[in-house]
């Protein structure tokens, strides 16, 4: 049976022509560490399916995992094949198409840590380019627990398997997730460490949410359209409200976010990014090094939250038991790996300014949480109100004006404005006027790992973080968890609570109340 959206792609649709990629990168292998992994199995392995079978995969192309667990090159395949009946986009899994794809999927077992390892590693690389007659361009998934980057990355200097690029020479490129480094000290740390093996332009650090379609169409909303730009600033907009808030808690990663929390694991890295990118200037050219020093003036410019203010714009809290959706789920403290004292904080509100001509005296909102009532990534952008209000107390119903670009789910962008309720009388309601993804183009966006494992292959690093970036975000939010620490070592805690299900603590409210404002539902 055909899914909707296939069934959407064989009617005619202007809106899909140019639609097709015709970006096809040169042969090469990739090389994931980390391979027995869970992120291999749901977005890796299925996103390289998924391009596959929309072709944008080189004909020649090769898989090598590589992992502590030992497996065989047939049970990996397995286990992978299982993941991508369960997550790729493009599903159910095409037998034949597996099949060959397949063919070319290999492992390794072996330490991070050993150079042994690594040469037979090395070894077997060459084998499989060797019988596929692939020109020795590798790219290297780090997909490990953080504490193995360094290791691997000195591990692949010692091996001499990613050699610095040059002229003629076959590429070698290197993909970090996340996240790079805990703080300021660590992700600088770690930076050196892989400046001394590695070139700045074969290191791909990856943000999985500069890959969300709706992340890179802001760049093209903003910029490809004459009519926003001007209004992007402080001359229109009041204030930028950004929202990401998810329903799940922290699942089987209570270990991991017990050291994390919401500030390191959704603000340094994603909700930094969205917000360089909605804030930045318009760069000189859509090339990796153009857009990437806009991003970094805007993290540059974040002023830090002085001390006196601190408490007025920082929010931090703990989701306690409650009920989503008719569910009654227990609080954070209850949950596996989670130490029933814990201070980790489960949402964050930021109130911050970045200090340019710009954005002068504009506010930016910022918001995350898990166990929310809904999941929803959106930027809301709400202007300033209309100079001089000429309908009386009929116009007491006029809202701002907001444009709300929809990261997810139901990508889009709308804009809410007041219409004339139609009959005799003038009254005024808010209305909306939207575009949505879906129905518009009548295909599901991609998935963000496609995009970026496609663009690492095609050399443009346009959507991965560079490490100036990453030092600009830590530097800023290190602060604040410099003030955190200092809270707890004074013993005290500014750590709030908020019912699972519920938008946060009361004191996220207030924080937008003291301004005369209020967050908006989503
Ligand atoms: C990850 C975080 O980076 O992003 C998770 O570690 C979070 O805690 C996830 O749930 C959210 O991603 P998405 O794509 O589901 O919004």
């Amino acid at each position: 049976m055909k899914t909707l959206s296939e069934e959407s792609l064989l009617l005619p649709n202007p809106l899909r022509e140019g639609l097709v990629e015709e970006r096809i990168p040169e042969p090469a292998a990739m090389v994931i560490f980390g391979a027995s992994g869970d992120l291999a199995r749901r977005k890796l392995l299925p996103a390289l399916y998924s391009l596959t079978r929309d072709r944008l995969l080189p004909a020649r192309f090769a898989v090598l995992g590589f992992g502590r667990a030992t497996l065989t090159d047939d049970a990996f395949r397995e286990e992978m094949r299982r993941g991508c009946e369960e997550f790729a986009r493009r599903r159910p899994v095409d037998p034949a198409l597996w099949a060959a794809f397949a063919r070319n999927v290999f492992y390794q077992q072996g330490a991070y840590d050993d150079p042994a390892a690594f040469l037979r590693l090395k070894v077997r690389l060459e084998e499989i380019e060797h019988t596929l007659g692939l020109p020795g361009n590798r790219v290297f998934y780090l997909s490990t627990p953080p504490s193995a980057f360094a290791p691997v990355i000195r591990s692949l200097g010692h091996a001499n398997l990613a050699p610095k690029p040059a002229p003629g020479q076959p590429f070698s490129r290197v993909i970090i997730e996340k996240p790079f480094g805990i703080d300021l000290q660590t992700a600088r740390a770690l930076n050196t460490e892989v400046h001394d093996i590695l070139a700045e332009q074969q290191i791909y650090r990856i943000d999985h949410y500069l890959g969300k379609e709706t992340v890179q169409n802001l760049l093209v909303f903003r910029f490809a359209n004459g009519i926003f730009e001007p209004l992007w600033n402080n001359h229109f907009v009041d204030h930028v409200q950004i929202t990401g808030s998810e329903t799940v808690g922290v699942e089987a990663r209570g270990g991991y976010f017990e050291q994390a929390g919401s500030l390191r694991d959704m603000v340094q890295n994603h909700l930094l990014q969205v917000l360089s990118l909605a804030a930045m200037e318009p760069p000189v050219a859509f090339e990796a090094d153009a857009v990437r020093d806009e991003k970094l003036k805007v993290l540059k410019a974040l002023r830090f939250i002085p001390e006196s203010d601190f408490e007025h714009q920082v929010v931090r809290a703990q989701y306690a038991a409650g009920s989503i959706g008719g569910q009654t789920v227990p609080g954070y403290r209850s949950e596996p790996d989670v130490s029933p004292r814990s201070t980790t904080e489960t949402f964050v509100a930021l109130k911050l300014f970045i200090d340019s001509w710009r954005w002068a005296g504009v506010p930016f909102y910022l918001r995350s949480g898990k166990r929310m009532p809904k999941r929803v990534t959106e930027i809301a952008i709400q202007f300033k109100e209309a100079p001089h209000l000429l309908f009386g107390k009929r116009g007491e119903t006029i809202r701002p004006n907001v444009l709300s670009i929809r990261i997810q789910p139901d990508e889009g962008i709308a804009l809410n404005f007041g219409s004339k309720l139609p009959g005799p009388a003038m009254e005024i309601a808010p209305v909306s006027m939207e575009f949505r993804y879906g129905s518009s183009f009548g295909v599901e966006p991609p998935e963000a790992y496609e995009r970026l494992l496609l663009d690492c292959l095609l050399g443009d690093g346009t959507l991965f973080t560079r490490g100036d970036e990453v030092e600009a975000s830590w530097s800023w939010v290190s602060r604040i968890h410099q003030r955190w620490a200092a809270e707890v070592a004074a013993g005290r805690t500014t750590l709030d609570s908020y019912p699972a299900g519920s938008w946060g603590p009361e004191a996220a409210d207030r924080m937008l109340a003291a301004d005369g404002r209020a967050w908006r539902l989503p």
